[in-house]
């Protein structure tokens, strides 16, 4: 077995794992990253859109942001429609921020390729990543790498795996606590090179079900239509999607709609999903390893981010102060936020989705009322402009 050493080892090459490789390097802080499969597969997984400006923050700060402030389109406002009814959210004037739209695929390579630039190493398909020691002061990893089986000898993990990965399985289940809600429904999505419907995202509540219109560039669409959980993509012809969409699209924007052929096409599952604590000896779970959200708000990938900033600033300390004590501050810090976009992201998806007969007369009723309060009232749309842009991270203590 051949055996390697470095200071943070990192699990999963995704947003998490390479901004937080990229941000630790800056601080003259040694890292590896092991990611199971190719670079090429990484990048074609379509996912997220909307950056928070934290998450730009910290894009900058890692040196990773050159193509996401030339390319990125900064958004002041978003629009929520109830069928034809179309209310702007000006997150500018609510909050005085704005958000990003730039991919999620596109976010990943730019960090992928500094990090190739400047040489720091990872290890694509390295299979049978495991941990060991965690809890110890000489924890180190497992895997394999054409037909070898090598050693990782490291002082932290941070398990940037997604929800499928091993980091969390390695807390025992006497440790951790998970909490989960697992919705009736799916999204849809379709890209396709066509001008986008709207200058503005369009969040859609229809009798139909809910819709999302979201783009790229101004030359490329996403869009999303809610369909049952147990749908298929292969149900879905370009043709039947576009039909659907559009009936949900408020009638004013309809006409503005361009159709093309889809260049992606998936079903998104959508569920909440926390696991308490986030930090088990040396070992961290960030972004999807310890929480996902329904993608409703968009929050998924900010979370992500933000637990990126915690635990940056702790290994910070931890190399540059020796104050190790510090890495327990990681859980409760980074939960803090979690649950805020966790609930957030809940409110939207029940508020805006169609639950069939989950809700009776009653609820439709509230449903109709917190509709109106949230979304007439200046004070409502404060709420959810705040939310929308990203509440604030929390510092050390
Ligand atoms: P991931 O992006 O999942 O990255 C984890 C990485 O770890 C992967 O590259 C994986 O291959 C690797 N890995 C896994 N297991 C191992 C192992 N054992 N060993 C080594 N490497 C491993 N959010 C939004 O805000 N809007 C959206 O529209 C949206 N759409 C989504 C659609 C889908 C299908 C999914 C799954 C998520 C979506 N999200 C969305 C959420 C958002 O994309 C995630 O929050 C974000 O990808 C989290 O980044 P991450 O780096 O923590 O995890
Ligand atoms: C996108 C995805 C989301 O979940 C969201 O809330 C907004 C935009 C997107 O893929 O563009």
């Amino acid at each position: 077995m051949q055996t390697q050493k470095t200071q943070v080892a990192i699990i999963g090459a995704g947003p998490s794992g390479l901004l937080l490789g990229l941000l630790l390097d800056k601080q003259g802080i040694d890292n590896v990253i092991l990611e199971r499969v190719t670079g090429e597969y990484v990048l074609g997984r379509i996912r997220a859109g909307v950056l928070e400006q934290g998450f730009a923050k910290l894009v900058r700060e890692a040196g990773a942001s050159a193509n996401m402030d030339a390319k990125g389109e900064v958004h002041d406002g978003v629009e929520i429609a109830f069928n034809d009814t179309r209310i702007p959210i000006n997150l500018k004037e609510l909050t005085g921020e704005n958000v990003i739209v730039y991919g999620q695929v596109d976010i990943t390579r730019d960090m992928m390729e500094e990090r190739a630039k400047r040489g720091l190493e990872t290890v694509y398909e390295a299979k049978n990543v495991e941990p060991h020691d965690v809890k110890s002061d000489s924890p180190y990893l497992t895997y394999e790498k054409d037909g070898e089986t090598y050693k990782l000898e490291c002082d932290y993990i941070a398990g940037c795996d997604g929800f499928h990965g091993v980091s969390r399985k390695t807390i025992p289940d006497n440790v951790k606590k998970e909490y989960e809600k697992v919705y009736p429904f799916g999204w849809l999505g379709l890209m396709s090179d066509t001008p986008p419907i709207n200058d503005e995202l369009i969040y859609a509540k229809t009798d139909r079900g809910f819709a999302l219109a979201s783009m790229r560039s101004k030359t490329r669409s996403r869009y999303y239509i809610q369909v049952p959980a147990t749908d298929d993509v292969k149900n879905w012809s370009d043709e039947k999607f576009w039909e659907e969409f559009k009936l949900r699209m408020p009638a004013s924007a309809r006409e503005n709609l361009v159709t093309g052929k889809s260049i992606e096409k998936s079903l998104v599952p959508t569920r909440s999903f926390i696991c308490e604590p986030l930090q088990y000896g040396n070992l961290f779970l960030v972004g999807d390893a310890g929480h996902i959200v329904p993608p409703t708000g968009a929050k998924g990938l900010n979370l992500a981010a933000s637990d990126v900033a915690t635990l940056y600033k702790i290994l910070t300390r931890v190399y540059k102060q020796g104050d190790k004590k510090c890495i327990e501050q990681y859980s409760p810090i980074a939960l803090r936020r979690v649950w805020n976009g966790v609930r957030f992201s809940w409110w939207l998806t029940d508020l805006l989705h169609d639950f069939g007969d989950d809700k009776d007369e009653f609820d439709k009723k509230m449903e109709r009322s917190e509709i109106e309060y949230f979304l007439k009232s200046p004070a409502g749309q404060k709420v959810i402009a705040e939310q929308y842009v990203g509440l604030p991270y929390e510092d050390l203590k």
